[in-house]
């Protein structure tokens, strides 16, 4: 079964993914990076470029990819993965979904001055994370099967409680 991480930006979905893969012996991808394989430039010249649409095509055919090819490896999304219902359904077929709450205000903090960010630029990062969470928690909420706050935990005892979980799946 798949471990897919979803969450807004600087929840820690990437660095979990790597700890959890090390502490379940899986592989691990990260969806972002694999956009920016197989589109040949970094994120924000894909937004730049050739639009948000034209990355979020990108992303669904990672997703779907990455979904359906493994079945036992971690996934880290990018933020914004969980907007196209035919991802939502892809993630919740083909994998446990969980979900890296955090508040705004924290990753906001993690986030802010990151250029490598598209949705960020020329907003403020907490408002920027306020909106999203507005519009996308309802999206997160309603795929996770099980949902952790990364912001009150260290990354040793976020991993700690995602082991257990999946774990338990299979159990
Ligand atoms: C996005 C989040 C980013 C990346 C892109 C769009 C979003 O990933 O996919 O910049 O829509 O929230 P991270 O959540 O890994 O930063």
């Amino acid at each position: 079964m798949n471990l897919i991480l979803i969450g807004p930006m600087g929840a820690g979905k990437s660095t979990l993914a790597k700890l959890l893969a090390h502490q379940l012996q899986l592989a691990w991808i990260d969806l972002d990076a694999a956009i920016v394989a197989k589109a040949g430039c970094a994120i924000p010249e894909i937004f730049q470029t050739k639009g948000e649409g034209a990355f979020r095509d990108l992303e669904s055919e990672l997703l779907q990819k990455c979904c359906t090819e493994q079945h036992a490896q971690i996934i880290a999304t990018g933020g914004g993965a969980v907007l196209r219902a035919q991802n939502r359904a892809i993630m919740q077929q083909y994998g446990a979904v969980v979900w890296l709450d955090i508040a705004p205000e924290i990753s906001s903090q993690r986030i802010a001055g990151d250029t490598n960010r598209p949705l960020l630029a020329g907003a403020s990062a907490l408002e920027r994370a306020q909106t999203l969470a507005l519009e996308r928690n309802p999206l997160y909420a309603s795929i996770a099967a099980f949902t952790i706050n990364t912001g009150e935990y260290s990354p040793q005892a976020s991993v700690a409680r995602i082991v257990t979980f999946y774990r338990g799946l299979s159990a």
